[in-house]
């Protein structure tokens, strides 16, 4: 099991935004969470990610319990196994698309320079961003910085990638190409969970939770 969730909490003095939570993500599974807005999705997904402490509760990856690990182990962790999009992604503006994409090679050093190169070649090719790949962010549509924020997110080969709404700012065509890139990672063996409002990327997963007032409510597939 990769991941595993285990009655989580976080509240905001009075205010539950997630509930209780418990549910586990084994090894290659592809699984999204739906609901409406304020429903507490991205507050989960940022309790994933150890950026949010929980009120209560517990995270565990691969039976390692996230609150027992450092702050330089937790920052270690998220460079290098978890791959991250985040609901409004924002790329260094002084670095091209190419280098943003790149940046988190330079903190982790997980594969040699050629092989990182190559992997950016290849996600800049699937994303077709090679048109901007040497463009500084704020010649960029919101699109357009959404893609190079999920080419940056897979660069490291990450174990499991959480994504918050990757396909908010982008139009059916260029949704349909992360659709097909996720599937294609996911084949290879990414573990997946992202939050989305797009049904079309939701159906694409294993599973889908249903997420309301801060609690799972449903398993619709
Ligand atoms: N830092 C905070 N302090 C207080 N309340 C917060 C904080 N962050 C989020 N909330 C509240 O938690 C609730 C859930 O917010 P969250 O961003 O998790 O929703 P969401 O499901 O991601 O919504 P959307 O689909 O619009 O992105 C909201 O009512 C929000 O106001
Ligand atoms: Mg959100």
């Amino acid at each position: 099991m990769i991941l595993k969730v285990f009655d989580l909490s976080k509240s905001y003095e009075k205010n539950s935004v997630v509930r209780s939570v418990s549910f586990d993500i084994n090894h290659s599974d592809y699984v999204a969470i739906v609901g409406p807005s304020g429903s507490g999705k991205t507050t989960l997904l940022s309790l994933l990610t150890g950026m949010l402490k929980p009120t209560s509760g517990e995270i565990s990856y691969n039976n390692e319990k996230l609150s027992r690990l450092s702050k330089s182990g937790l920052s270690r962790k998220r460079a290098t196994d978890v791959g991250l999009i985040f609901q409004f992604s924002e790329l260094i503006g002084s670095l091209s698309v190419r280098e943003n994409i790149l940046l988190p090679a330079v903190f982790t050093g997980k594969f040699s320079p050629d092989e990182y190169n190559e992997k950016c070649d290849y996600l800049i090719e699937k994303l077709e961003l090679n048109d901007i790949s040497n463009k500084l962010p704020r010649m960029l549509s919101g699109g357009q910085i959404q893609k190079a924020a999920i080419a940056r997110s897979l660069i490291n080969d990450p174990d499991i990638l959480l994504a918050d709404e990757p396909s908010g700012d982008l139009d059916p065509e260029n949704s349909a190409l992360v659709r097909e890139l996720f599937s294609e990672y996911n084949k290879n063996g990414l573990t997946i969970l992202l939050v989305t409002h797009d049904m079309k990327l939701a159906f694409d997963a294993k599973t889908i939770y249903e997420m309301r007032d801060g609690q799972f409510t449903r398993t619709l597939k």
